[in-house]
């Protein structure tokens, strides 16, 4: 807060010089004073030079959960967008900007777009994401998460995309990595899943390395939570994850959440996470994208990652009681077995995204995660 004084010797030297003046410390210019109506237009003139020349993103998987909240996250900034999509799990209503229905092994449609459109970066959501499933048929796994992503990269090259932010998972961590985990943990996938995540990251920075692409692997931590206009959320009925069982059952769609085990070493026997709110990570997205452009030196690739979580964690029961608090219902539970591969605890550091990108979450809080994604649930399965 500035003094009486300083401010009315500040109000008279501005009278002077109305376009604004230096002030000095040791001859030294230490800061500008400009009015605010000089400020305010400098800052339009500043969004307007970025709106004459947007960036053009492709959005790999963009119907998809994360995809189209990041691709609307961009659309909002100025930036122009075109999501590529074969909707095996996205769907059309969810996509933002420009929409192409494909698939990355057709590279007929990929040399076509990839020619139409000029891309300055790609964002890569497109894959499979089921743990589970991955254990029963690894290869549909890493033909998708794997192969077709050799295809984008192809294509990134021939047409020479600068930029390039991978979804990546925490799942590429060992079992016996330090809580909370840092991104110099061991990468020892338990899961095919998290071994076609780890193989492309490590594509991607020989890749990166060799021909000079800015990349950023954004390893997430567990999505959840909705648009806050409750327009875009997850919409797998089939999901695996806690928290949209959980709203099933808080609606009266399901009987009965199962928790997979209750005899962790955790205060109440329950595997305890770190949430993530889908909007910042849509936030990390572009974060990511402007920390490669403004850091970009036009010679050397860039490999960096991060990851992406709150550094808190929440119990399953946590979760079910705060459920409970926010939608008003209950949410009747019985305990099973443990699933295999399944940690304690997973929370991580997210010490290197708040210092290299300036990222903080701000929708992460409980009670926004689950405000966000109830509005969503009951809109998407039904009011009641
Ligand atoms: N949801 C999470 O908690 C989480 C955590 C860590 C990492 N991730 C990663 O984030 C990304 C997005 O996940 P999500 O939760 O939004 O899943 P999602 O299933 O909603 O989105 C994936 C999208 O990719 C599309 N797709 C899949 N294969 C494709 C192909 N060959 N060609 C074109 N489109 C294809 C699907 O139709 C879908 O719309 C994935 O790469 C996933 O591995 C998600």
């Amino acid at each position: 807060m500035l003094s009486k004084r300083v401010l009315q010797e500040l109000i008279a030297a501005t009278k002077k010089y109305p376009t604004g003046l230096i002030v000095l410390e040791e001859n030294e210019p230490k800061f500008v004073v400009v009015s605010y109506d000089h400020y305010q237009r400098t800052v339009q003139a500043r969004k307007k030079s970025q709106l004459a020349a947007p960036k053009k993103v492709l959005v790999t998987g963009g119907a998809g959960y994360i995809g189209s909240h990041a691709a609307r996250q961009l659309l909002e900034s100025g930036y122009q967008v075109v999501s590529l999509d074969n909707l095996s799990t996205g769907h059309r209503e969810f996509a933002q900007g420009e929409f192409v229905e494909g698939d990355l092994s057709d590279l007929v449609l990929l040399e076509e777009l990839f020619s139409r459109h000029k891309f300055d970066a790609v964002m890569h959501f497109a894959a499979f994401i089921e743990v589970e499933e991955s254990m029963k048929n690894p290869l549909l796994y890493f033909r998708n998460n794997v192969l077709n992503g050799i295809h984008l990269l192809e294509m990134c090259r021939a047409h020479n995309v600068k930029h390039f932010i991978f979804s990546s998972s925490c799942t590429v961590y060992g079992e016996e990595a330090t809580v909370p985990i840092s991104e110099e943990a061991p990468l020892v996938p338990v899961s095919a899943y998290g071994e076609t995540k780890l193989i492309f990251e490590k594509m991607l920075r020989w890749h990166a390395a060799a021909h000079g692409l800015q990349a950023v692997s954004l390893r997430y931590f567990n999505a959840a939570g909705a648009s806050l206009d409750a327009s875009l959320g997850l919409a797998n009925e089939h999901s695996t994850l806690l928290l949209p069982n959980a709203l099933h059952v808080a609606q009266g769609s399901r009987d009965v959440l199962t928790i997979n085990g209750n005899d962790y070493p955790t205060q109440d026997g329950t595997a305890i996470r770190d949430y993530i709110h889908v909007l910042d990570l849509a936030l990390a997205h572009q974060f990511a994208l402007d920390y490669l452009v403004e850091n970009d030196n036009g010679r050397n690739g860039k490999f960096e990652v991060f990851n992406v979580g709150t550094g808190k964690g929440y119990s399953v029961l946590e979760i079910i009681n705060a459920v409970c608090e926010y939608t008003g219902h209950m949410v009747k539970f019985e305990y099973g077995p443990r699933r295999p591969g399944d940690r304690p605890v997973v929370i991580a550091n997210p010490g290197k995204i708040q210092r290299v990108l300036g990222w903080q979450p701000q929708y992460s809080d409980l009670k926004t995660i689950i405000t966000t994604a109830w509005a969503w649930h009951k809109k998407r399965f039904g009011n009641f």
